[in-house]
């Protein structure tokens, strides 16, 4: 496949919902001819006319001299089997917690027991969307600091018609939430540190700095989780929480925190799982 060569050699990043060139050639292909993301293999045999092959031709050009993410260009991705829209105004779903909630948080709790779940910092709403899926009876309460945000996860929650099941809060991390209490309370929140997020991939100056900084260390969002999920979870309820990278400074920092990592096959980590208990214990 030319393009999928061609990314290759431009080598441009993966890593914002693919990791391959081939993987990614195919969706911005597809998007450009107006194929659905799953078009099957008789596609790539179809006759491409002028004004195709110019839309594929800028859709690599965008790709590689911009270096802005397929996802982005596309204007959809997938997380846990849920088609999500997504622009520049929200991150680009990726969290490995995905497959957590695909296993209805299993081994960890019972899902006939969860009534109620927050999603701390939501973006395109796509791990509140992926939880309401996966648990039928289940509310969930979608909170983001940044109204446009929210617009975009107010679009992916009508499209799912979950809108009776799924609240969009505007809120700084808990301050707008009362005494709502939860089962699980399930975050993926900004955590990269100054020093990092200056030596990212170009890709990433396109996604929100909001969804990625995270103050000098990267802990500012977490240490605020830290401090109040305990008040706002049931007995027995748990907290999960995405750090990635930052995984090392959580535990150096937290030392005295018995903090569970969780492990998925699908790769990924740096996915932490406390209980309340544990939480107000230290
Ligand atoms: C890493 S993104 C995660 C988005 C989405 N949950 C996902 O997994 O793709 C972090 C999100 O937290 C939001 N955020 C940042 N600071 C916040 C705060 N103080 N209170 C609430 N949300 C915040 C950002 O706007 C962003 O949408």
């Amino acid at each position: 496949m030319r393009s999928a060569a061609r990314l290759a050699r431009a080598r441009v990043f993966f890593g914002h919902g693919t990791d391959n060139a081939r993987d990614e050639a195919a969706a911005l292909v597809l998007h450009a001819l107006g194929l659905p993301p799953g078009a099957n293999a008789a596609c790539y045999r179809r006759r491409v006319d002028r004004a195709g092959e110019l839309r594929v031709r800028e859709l690599l050009r965008r790709r590689i001299d911009e270096r802005v993410p397929a996802a982005y260009l596309t204007g959809v991705t997938w997380f846990a089997g849920a088609r999500i829209a997504v622009d520049p105004r929200v991150l680009i779903p990726r969290s490995p917690i995905a497959e957590l909630i695909e296993r209805r948080f299993a081994p960890w709790i019972a899902a006939a027991r969860v009534r109620r779940i927050l999603d701390v910092g939501t973006g395109s709403g796509c791990i509140a969307i992926a939880c309401a899926r996966a648990l039928p009876r289940v509310r969930v309460d979608a909170i983001d600091i940044s109204p446009a945000a929210l617009a975009v996860a107010r679009v992916n929650v009508s499209r799912h018609r979950l809108a009776r099941r799924v609240r969009l809060i505007s809120s700084d991390h808990f301050s707008a939430l009362g005494n709502a209490t939860y089962d699980i309370i399930v975050a993926n929140p900004p955590y990269v540190g100054a020093r990092e997020l200056a030596a990212l991939p170009p890709e990433y100056r396109h996604e929100p700095r909001l969804a990625l900084a995270a103050g000098s260390s990267g802990l500012d969002s977490v240490r605020v989780i830290l401090a109040r999920a305990a008040r706002h979870l049931r007995p027995q309820g748990l907290v999960i929480v995405e750090v990635g990278n930052t995984e090392r400074a959580v535990r150096r920092t937290w030392p005295h925190l018995p903090f569970v990592w969780l492990e998925f096959e699908r790769g990924g980590g740096g996915v932490f799982l406390l209980t309340r208990e544990q939480l107000q214990a230290n």
